[in-house]
C-alpha cells in the first residue's frame, strides 16, 4: 500500500458518514492523522473507531460548518492538537427537501446554501489562514449536478454545488502562488443514504439511480475517495482549480 500522506494532518468535514467517512478512512490508511468534523458526535466517534481498528490515527471534533466561530475553532483545534493542517476535504453537505422553485421553502433554500456553499467558504477561509506560509491541499466536494447545473426539484442544491465549483477555481488562482492547491471533486450518485426516498433502503436507492447512469451502477465510496486522495496528494501537484467529475458517465 502506498503511503502518500505519512506525516500529514488532514481535516474532513462531514467525516461521520458516507463519502466523508470513506475519505477519512482512506487518508488514515495512507498515513495521515485525520480529524473528522460534523454535528453529530456519535457518528464521528464511529469513524474514529473504524480508523483506529485499522491502526490509523484520528480524532473527532463537533462543528457546524455554517457557523463561522465553530469553523474557526475547529481549524484552531486541529493545528493546536496536531501541529499543522496539510490537507482539508470540505465535504459536509445536505440535499434539502426537493421542490420546484416556486414551492421551495425559504428555510430549505437557506439551509442548503448555508451548508453547501457558505460552509465551504467558511472552511476554506480558516483553513487557508492556517496553510499560509507552509502550503497545503484543499479538496472541495461539489456534485455532478452542479457540474451540469440542473436537476429539477433540486435548484438550491444544484446552484450551491455549481457555486462551489466556481469558488474552487477562483480560490485556486488566489492561493496557488502561496503553495496552497485547491481543487474539487464532483461525484455522481454514490452509495450513500443522502437522497433516500420515503421507505427506501440504500439498496433500493442504488438500484433506482443505477438505471439512469451510463455505467449501470452507483459509485462506490472508495471510488470517490480515491479521486479525492489523488487531488490531495503531491502526485497531482500540477493540477490546480480542477473540478474532477466522477459520475459513471452521467455528464459525459
Ligand atoms: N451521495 C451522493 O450521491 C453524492 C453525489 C454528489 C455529491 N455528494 C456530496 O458529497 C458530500 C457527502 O455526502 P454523502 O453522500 O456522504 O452524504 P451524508 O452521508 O449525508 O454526509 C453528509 C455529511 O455532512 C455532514 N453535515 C451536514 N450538515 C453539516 C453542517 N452544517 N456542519 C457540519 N457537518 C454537516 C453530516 O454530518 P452531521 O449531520 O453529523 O453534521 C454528514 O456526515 C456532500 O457534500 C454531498 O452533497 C454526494
Amino acid at each position: 500500500m502506498t503511503q502518500r500522506f505519512t506525516g500529514k494532518v488532514a481535516l474532513v468535514t462531514g467525516g461521520g458518514s458516507g463519502i466523508g467517512r470513506a475519505v477519512a478512512r482512506a487518508l488514515a490508511t495512507e498515513g495521515a492523522t485525520v480529524v473528522v468534523a460534523g454535528r453529530d458526535a456519535a457518528s464521528l466517534d464511529e469513524t474514529v473507531k473504524l480508523i483506529e481498528a485499522d491502526n490509523g490515527t484520528a480524532a473527532a471534533v463537533t462543528a457546524d460548518v455554517t457557523v463561522a466561530e465553530q469553523v474557526e475553532s475547529l481549524v484552531t483545534t486541529v493545528v493546536d492538537r496536531f501541529g499543522a493542517l496539510d490537507v482539508a476535504v470540505n465535504n459536509a453537505g445536505v440535499l434539502g427537501r426537493p421542490a420546484p422553485l416556486a414551492d421551495l421553502d425559504e428555510t430549505v433554500w437557506h439551509s442548503v446554501i448555508d451548508t453547501n456553499l457558505t460552509g465551504v467558504y467558511l472552511s476554506m477561509k480558516y483553513e487557508i489562514a492556517r496553510m499560509r506560509g507552509r502550503g497545503g491541499a484543499i479538496v472541495n466536494i461539489a456534485s455532478n449536478i452542479g457540474a451540469h447545473g440542473r436537476r429539477p426539484g433540486l435548484g438550491a442544491y444544484a446552484a450551491a454545488k455549481a457555486a462551489v465549483s466556481t469558488l474552487t477555481r477562483n480560490a485556486a488562482l488566489e492561493y496557488i502562488g502561496e503553495g496552497i492547491r485547491i481543487n474539487a471533486v464532483s461525484p455522481g450518485p454514490s452509495d450513500t443514504a443522502m437522497s433516500l426516498h420515503p421507505g427506501e433502503t440504500p439498496q433500493d436507492r442504488a438500484d433506482r439511480l443505477a438505471g439512469a447512469l451510463p455505467i449501470g451502477r452507483v459509485g462506490a465510496l472508495e471510488e470517490i475517495a480515491s479521486a479525492v486522495l489523488w487531488l490531495a496528494a503531491d502526485e497531482s501537484g500540477f493540477t490546480v482549480g480542477h473540478d474532477l467529475v466522477v459520475d459513471g458517465g452521467a455528464t459525459a
